[in-house]
């Protein structure tokens, strides 16, 4: 099943490949380091890897969504698009826009999709069509945007970025494009906290390659969301790093019993 990602079959492979493995404890350790090699594997492969797998998944990405969320990123996006509105944008650029359901969701101004995935901008531009809306799209790398300097007021990522392969030359890409003063609003995956968490994260963790699998035919794609998710900056370790990228007056929302983050912040 890694061949058909083409990557050669990694050791850690085996156990995520056998729910069956035996104790609780050790399992728990191998687990979060067999996550943590696979989003290192998959990263290192550079983004045609990332790429490849987001396209199988692409005619299944909007139901499973809906199914393994329980519905919650419907709102988490309605959330985004409403901090959008409020700003009286005139340009938006949506990066890892997808199957567009984020550049959909947001209303009264000019979005453009960009995503380097084009089974992924096809499904955008289905439902642009069937839902009458005009919505530009563009096939582009995050990393290496074919826009100009400057040239937009706000820029908005739902769960795109932890997918680059460098975190901090794609946050200065997205500074690089505002205007100053400009904002950009990203919305990712983090690990649970408060009451629910231990609930929320065996659900991170156990429910969405299974349901993947099922749906998707794609058991990787869905294995790599609690691996990329249990392995990437979040809070204020990901507030530092839009920092660094040229942010400023970061602000950090938790979603969902932080099930998901949403990070705003201004380009200085
Ligand atoms: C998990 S999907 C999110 C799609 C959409 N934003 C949403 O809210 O459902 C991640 C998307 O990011 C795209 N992507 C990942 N890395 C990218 C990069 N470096 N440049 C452009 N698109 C990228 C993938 O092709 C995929 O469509």
């Amino acid at each position: 099943m890694a061949r058909d990602l083409g990557l050669e079959l990694p050791a850690y492979f085996v156990p995520l490949l056998e729910p069956q493995a035996s104790s609780r404890k050790p399992q728990a350790v191998g687990h979060r380091a067999t996550l943590r090699a696979m989003r290192q594997e998959l990263l290192s492969k550079q983004s045609s890897a990332i790429r490849g797998m987001f396209g199988r998944i692409a005619h299944r990405y909007d139901l499973l969504n809906r199914v393994l969320s329980l519905g919650r990123d419907v709102s988490w996006r309605k959330t985004v698009a409403q901090r959008v509105a409020a700003a009286r944008p005139e340009r938006v650029l949506d990066v890892c826009t997808g199957t567009g359901d984020l550049a959909l969701a947001m209303h009264g101004t000019t979005v453009i999709g960009a995503d380097f995935c084009l089974p992924m901008l096809r499904e955008a531009q289905s439902k642009s069509s069937a839902g009458k809306r005009s919505l530009p799209l563009c096939a582009a790398d995050a990393l290496r945007l074919p826009i100009a300097d400057a040239s937009v007021d706000i820029v908005t990522v739902a769960f795109g970025v932890r997918n680059f392969t460098d975190l901090g030359v794609g946050l200065a890409e997205l500074a690089r494009v505002l205007r100053p003063g400009g904002e950009v609003l990203v919305l990712e995956f983090s690990r649970p906290c408060g009451p629910m968490a231990p609930v929320l994260g065996w659900w991170m963790r156990n429910v969405p390659p299974r349901v993947g699998r099922l749906v998707s035919g794609d058991p990787e794609a869905y294995t790599y969301l609690p691996a990329s998710v249990s392995t990437f900056a979040e809070g204020r370790e990901m507030g530092r790093a839009l920092e660094t990228a040229g942010f400023s007056d970061v602000a950090i929302m938790g979603l969902t019993g932080g099930v998901a983050s949403l990070y705003q912040g201004r380009r200085s």
